[in-house]
C-alpha cells in the first residue's frame, strides 16, 4: 500500500501527465479549428493519423515552423500558419497529440521479420 501511494505521488508528479493536460488546452484553443482528433482531415490532416506517423519531436518542430518544415514532411505549399505561442506550449500539445496514439507506425513488426528472413538466407549460403 505504501509502495502504490509513493508510485501514485510520483505519476501526479510527472511532468508528462501535466503536458498532456495542458497540451489538450493548447489544442482547443490553438489547432481545433483546423485539426480533427478521429474527424478526418480538415483544413489540416487529422490529428490521430500525425499522432500514429509522426515522432512527438517531428509534431512539435512542425508547429514551431511549419514554413520552414512543410516541404520535408511532403507538402508542395505551406498552409498552415506559424502560431505565437510559447515554447512550453509547442512542447505541451506535441505531447498531447502523440498520447493519442500509443501505437506507433514504427513500431510495426514487419521490418523485423523481413530482417530475420534475410538473416536466414544469408547463413543459409555460408
Ligand atoms: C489555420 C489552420 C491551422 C491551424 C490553426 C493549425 N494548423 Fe497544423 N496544419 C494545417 C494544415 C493546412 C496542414 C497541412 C500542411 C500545410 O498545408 O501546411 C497542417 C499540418 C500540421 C502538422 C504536420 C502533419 C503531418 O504529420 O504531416 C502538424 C504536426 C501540425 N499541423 C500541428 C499543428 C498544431 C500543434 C497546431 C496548434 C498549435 C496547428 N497545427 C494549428 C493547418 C493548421
Amino acid at each position: 500500500m505504501k509502495r502504490l501511494m509513493i508510485l501514485l505521488t510520483l505519476l501526479a508528479g510527472t511532468p508528462l501527465l501535466a503536458d498532456v493536460v495542458a497540451g489538450e488546452k493548447v489544442y482547443k484553443a490553438n489547432c481545433a479549428i483546423c485539426h480533427t482528433i478521429n474527424g478526418g482531415s480538415s483544413l489540416g490532416p487529422d490529428f490521430n493519423m500525425v499522432s500514429y506517423k509522426r515522432y512527438k519531436e517531428e509534431i512539435e518542430y512542425y508547429a514551431k515552423d511549419p514554413y520552414a518544415l512543410a516541404e520535408a514532411f511532403g507538402y508542395s505549399a505551406n498552409a498552415m500558419p506559424t502560431l505565437p505561442l510559447e515554447d512550453q506550449e509547442f512542447k505541451d500539445v506535441a505531447e498531447y497529440i502523440s498520447s493519442l496514439q500509443p501505437f506507433k507506425e514504427w513500431m510495426k513488426k514487419e521490418t523485423v521479420v523481413v530482417k530475420s528472413k534475410e538473416n536466414n538466407q544469408i547463413k543459409k549460403e555460408e
